[in-house]
């Protein structure tokens, strides 16, 4: 057991108490991310003339070579160290000798680890931004090819207007969008540095702060030594923007799901992206779609944990708060992977426009247009909606779509129709006739496509 500290203790910790408390099987992960932080705080330290340049030089390269060892393997993070704090400072002590022990000056394990998750989340937000980004970039092709894919557009999960696929999968890319600009609000609120707030009351050493922010590639320094070492607020933030990103995710799984299953079959997903049964050969199943539904339960699961961990602690820091590891980093984890998936999945998916086009034909989704062509030729709406109401009535007892009507039978509910309003039901007219921005003809979504195109040039 090597820990950092004894020397006011008269006995040694039980065993069961120190596996209890300790965390290094999970906070290995900041090894990087502490390495770091530690060679900016030396480097402070010297700046400062609280350290002789020729020690921080030592403890540099020593912390260094700790990163190097561990990385080919030579060096192995054992459970013999409480965390991962004590691993580094106890190899640096075992490489360098005395100098080693002076790594801690001016910084306590609070600030440290406060600063090692800020560097963690930061570094994770990146990433998470470029998958997003590399998505965006799959729904937008998507979109460009797919202008002119009609497809029915649903309410109550019934047939309601007409739209294209371009424009369904355009409201996903919305949604990413505001993923993409919500990660970016988090790393722009969340990115200054904790270092130096000490225990929880700064030190008296004149640490240069303002340094150690510029090392690290912070805005600055954070400006209440409490709040440094108390604050998850960034954390919860991120795992609420991943609890949003599964959501989305969710939601898109369901209707691809359900688009692929044989009742729609509006897209098939590709052989590399599905899975078999073991008993039912015939099967081809959306693992993915359903596991990305699926999982969207635990990214949720670590947002609650954290927020009702937090939610009781006393300023400043309590040992609680080593409980925002954990589901945080499953969280994480199991998001990058379900968009990398995800984005692959539809990237590499069939589309049957045919399918489509011909379930957009049905369900009367053109009935708001027919409609809307009584207003044209000056029926009052509420009447039109009438009149419109008694003719989809007659179809569906002869089992007919509206195009099939005869013109007699469309006069014999108004004397308003004519020969154009075959052209005016169409599919065809009534997708490609609503162009106000935001909807789905081509002229409409042409000009979000542009919009779109330079949005993804600027991230
Ligand atoms: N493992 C601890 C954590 O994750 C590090 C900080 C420990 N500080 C302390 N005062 N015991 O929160």
């Amino acid at each position: 057991m090597a820990q950092l500290w004894g020397g006011r203790f008269t006995k040694e910790t039980e065993k069961e108490v120190y596996d209890f408390n300790a965390s290094i099987s999970f906070d290995k992960r900041f090894l990087k991310q502490d390495i770091r932080g530690s060679k900016a705080h030396v480097t402070m330290l010297a700046a400062s003339g609280i350290l002789p340049d020729d020690e921080r030089d030592k403890i540099i390269e020593g912390l260094e070579s700790i990163l190097t060892d561990t990385l080919s393997g030579k060096l192995v993070i054992t459970d013999e160290y409480e965390d991962v704090h004590s691993f580094v400072e106890s190899n640096l002590i075992d490489r360098i000798g005395d100098t080693g022990k002076k790594l801690h000056t001016g910084r306590s394990r609070n600030d440290q680890v406060a600063l090692d998750m800020r560097l963690y989340i930061r570094d994770e937000i990146d990433e998470i931004k470029e998958l997003v980004a590399s998505y965006m970039k799959v729904l937008h092709e998507l979109m460009k090819s797919n202008l002119h894919t009609y497809m029915p557009g649903f309410t109550h999960l019934q047939k309601a207007q007409p739209v294209t696929f371009a424009h369904h999968i355009g409201a996903y890319m919305e949604m990413a969008k505001r993923d993409y600009e919500r990660l970016i609000g988090i790393r722009k609120r969340m990115n200054y540095c904790p270092l130096g707030a000490g225990a929880l009351a700064g030190t008296t050493y004149p640490l240069d702060r303002e340094l150690t922010a510029r090392l690290l590639e912070f805005a600055g320094p954070t400006l209440n030594s409490m709040d440094s070492v108390a604050d998850r607020d960034y954390v919860i933030e991120l795992l609420s923007a991943l609890n949003t990103i599964m959501m989305h995710l969710s939601r898109f799984s369901e209707e691809i799901i359900m688009w692929n299953s044989n009742e729609y079959g509006f897209v098939e997903l590709d052989d590399a992206y599905s899975t078999g049964s073991s008993i039912m050969p015939q099967k081809k199943n959306p693992d993915i779609a359903e596991l990305v539904r699926g999982k969207t339960g635990r990214v949720y699961g670590a947002y609650i944990s954290l927020i009702t961990t937090m939610k009781g602690i006393p300023l400043a820091y309590n040992k609680d708060m080593q409980e925002d590891k954990e589901m945080t980093f499953d969280a994480i984890d199991t998001v990058k992977s379900c968009i990398k998936l995800f984005a692959d999945m539809i990237a590499t998916m069939k589309i049957n426009e045919k399918r489509m086009e011909a379930s957009a034909s049905g369900g009367f989704t053109n009935a708001t247009d027919a409609a809307d062509y009584l207003v044209n030729h000056g029926v009052p709406f509420r009447d039109a909606h009438g009149i419109v109401g008694r003719l989809v009535l007659k179809c569906i007892e002869k089992g007919i779509s509206m195009g099939e009507l005869s013109l007699e039978e469309y006069k014999a509910e108004s004397e308003a129709f004519g020969e154009d309003i075959y052209e005016a039901i169409s599919i065809k007219t009534c997708v490609e006739k609503r162009n106000t921005i935001g909807a789905p003809g081509p002229e409409a979504m042409t000009k979000v496509l542009d919009i779109n195109e330079k949005y993804l040039q600027t991230i």
